[in-house]
C-alpha cells in the first residue's frame, strides 16, 4: 500500500433526507456527517424510526440525499447519473437487507451470481465466483437449494454471499441478525467479522442488540434524524 492513512470509501457531509407524504414532509435525516473508511467496523444503533435504514440506503447509494454531499471513493454522487451511480455502487458496496430479498425460485448459486451479470462477467466465471462466495459463508453444500429450501440463517448467509461476490470494499448490513436466533446470529456475525479482519472489508451494520453493537470498533447512535458518535466503552 502507498500509504497507511485510511482512505474514505464513503463520506456523508451534512446529508438530509425528507420524504413527502400527502403534502407533509417527514424529515428522516436532518443533517448527518459520517465517514466510512477502508477496513472500518461500525454499528449503527438507535430507536425505531430514528433514521437508521434511511442512512444505510444513502450510504449504499440506493437513494440520494435531499441536501448535503455524499462522496463514494471521492466522487460526489450528485454529479453522477443513475447508471454511473449504479456502476460505482456495484464496484464499491455490497448491501444486505434485513428481509434477505432473494429470488424465491432461483437457486443459491444463481442468486449469488446475479450481480455479476450486470458486470458483464461470463457465465462459467460467474458460477465459479458465486460458488466461492457461498463457500466463504459455509454454504458450499447448498449451491442448488432454493431459498424456500433453506433455513433463515442460511438465507441470510446467501444474501451475504450475494453482497460479497463483487468483492466490495464496503459491506452494509441492515439488521443482519434481526430475523435470526442466537446460534444463527452468531454464525452470521462471525462471518462478517472474518471478512472484516481477513479481507479488510469495511462492515457497517444496523442492530437493535447491544451485545452485537459492542463487538464493533465504533458505535454510531442515531436519534431523531441526527447522529452522535461514541467510542465503544469497555
Ligand atoms: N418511504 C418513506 N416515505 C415516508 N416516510 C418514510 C419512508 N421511509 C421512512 N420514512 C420515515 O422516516 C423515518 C425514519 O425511517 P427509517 O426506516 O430510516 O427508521 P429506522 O431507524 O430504520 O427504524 P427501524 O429501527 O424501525 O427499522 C420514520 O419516521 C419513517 O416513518
Ligand atoms: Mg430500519
Amino acid at each position: 500500500m502507498a500509504s497507511d492513512i485510511p482512505k474514505a470509501q464513503i463520506e456523508a457531509v451534512d446529508v438530509t433526507r425528507s420524504y413527502r407524504m400527502d403534502g407533509v414532509s417527514v424529515d428522516a435525516l436532518r443533517g448527518v456527517s459520517l465517514t466510512i473508511e477502508e477496513g472500518d467496523y461500525a454499528a449503527i444503533i438507535g430507536p425505531s424510526g430514528s433514521g437508521k435504514s434511511t442512512l444505510m440506503h444513502l450510504l449504499g447509494c440506493l437513494d440520494r440525499p435531499t441536501s448535503g454531499t455524499l462522496l463514494v471513493r471521492g466522487r460526489d454522487v450528485s454529479s453522477l447519473d443513475d447508471s454511473e451511480l449504479a456502476e460505482l455502487r456495484n464496484q464499491t458496496i455490497g448491501f444486505v437487507f434485513q428481509s434477505f430479498q432473494l429470488l424465491a425460485r432461483t437457486t443459491a448459486l444463481e442468486n449469488v451470481a446475479l450481480p455479476l451479470v450486470y458486470r458483464g462477467v461470463r457465465r462459467a466465471e460467474r458460477r465459479k465466483r458465486a460458488a466461492e462466495a457461498l463457500e466463504a459463508v459455509n454454504l458450499g453444500h447448498r449451491l442448488g437449494h432454493r431459498p424456500t429450501q433453506m433455513s433463515g440463517g442460511e438465507q441470510q448467509r446467501v444474501a451475504i454471499a450475494r453482497a460479497l461476490v463483487g468483492e466490495p470494499a464496503v459491506l452494509l448490513a441492515d439488521e443482519p441478525t434481526g430475523n435470526l436466533d442466537t446460534v444463527n446470529g452468531d454464525e452470521v456475525m462471525g462471518i462478517l467479522e472474518r471478512l472484516n479482519k481477513e479481507r479488510g472489508v469495511a462492515v457497517v451494520l444496523v442492530t437493535h442488540e447491544a451485545d452485537i453493537a459492542a463487538r464493533a470498533q465504533r458505535i454510531i447512535r442515531v436519534r431523531d434524524g441526527l447522529i452522535e458518535e461514541a467510542p465503544v466503552s469497555s
